[in-house]
């Protein structure tokens, strides 16, 4: 018999990475699901749970063994989707900790996450990474979150070169709104959002295909390209148009698009 197809998931314990570990289950995938909260993970049907905390390089290299321990063959996906956001609300009082604290879970455990789990990969796998719509777009108060974003971008283009020689695939994720927990707490519009069922369906079609760019809804992007396209002094006008999002819940810890 063969062996099933499997995938880690980073960020599983909630929201579109929940959906993913479930989504992957269903089509047969032996699914490793990682997120602090074990209880949130245990709630999962036929995954494996992992459980780190990815600011912790330490955790993160002691689950890289783990994991290696439970595989008998290398990992055919790897989903690094775990993320946070915080936002500035007052770009003059810069808070350079929060902006510390958003780039490190974002940005830098994912360099932690690459280091533990890629030479986990087989030849012919697949990595794809969770950035943002936002990113085609100066977008109020998301300095950080928009920051770290940007360099996930960045860094799967760059990985896009160099693991093309060794036979893996990646895939820039970059969605806009979608309805997850954190979403519900965001006190301003969410023009388009989307299910976390619907980006899942998605994202395992465009890793599937081994598609580059998984951009997403397709509405939404169309109208966020067209708006980075404008002069900046339209952008904005037109963004000083929009009531603000005070402080409120949502603002600080709650993670957005
Ligand atoms: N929802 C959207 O509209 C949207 C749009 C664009 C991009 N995204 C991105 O999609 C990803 C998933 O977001 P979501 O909306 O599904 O949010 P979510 O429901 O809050 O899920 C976030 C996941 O990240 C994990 N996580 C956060 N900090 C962690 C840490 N230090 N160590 C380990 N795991 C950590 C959480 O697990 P634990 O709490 O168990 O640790 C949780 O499973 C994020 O990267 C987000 O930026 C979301």
């Amino acid at each position: 018999m063969n062996k099933p197809l499997s995938v880690l998931i980073t960020g599983a314990s909630s929201g579109i990475g929940a959906q993913l570990a479930a989504d992957y289950v269903a089509k047969g995938y032996q699914v490793f699901a990682c997120g602090r909260s074990a209880e949130r993970l245990q709630n999962l049907t036929g995954v494996t749970p992992v459980v780190f905390d990815i600011d912790d390089r330490e955790q993160v290299y002691q689950a890289g063994r783990n994991v290696a321990s439970l595989i008998s063959a290398p990992l055919d996906i790897i989903i690094l989707n775990a993320g946070v956001c915080e936002y500035i609300d007052d770009a003059r009082q810069f808070d350079d900790e929060l902006f510390a604290r958003v780039i490190h879970t974002n940005l830098i455990a994912t360099g932690y996450c690459l280091a533990a789990f890629l030479p986990l990969v087989a030849k012919g796998g697949h990595l794809a990474l969770m950035s943002s719509s936002a990113t085609f777009l100066g977008l109020p108060r998301a300095e950080a979150y928009g920051a770290s974003k940007a360099g996930l971008s960045y860094l799967a283009a760059s990985l896009a070169v160099d693991l093309a020689e060794h036979d893996i695939s990646v895939s820039c994720i970059s969605p806009g709104f979608v309805a997850t927990p954190l979403t519900d707490k965001n006190n301003f519009a969410m023009p388009m959002r989307i299910s976390a069922a619907q980006a899942a369906r998605v994202i395992m079609s465009g890793i599937e295909k081994k598609q580059y760019a998984i951009n997403f809804p397709r509405r939404f992007i169309a109208v966020m390209k067209l708006l980075a396209w404008l002069p900046k002094r339209w952008w904005h006008k037109l963004i000083r148009l929009q009531p603000k999002a005070n402080s409120g819940s949502g603002t600080s810890k709650g993670l957005k698009k």
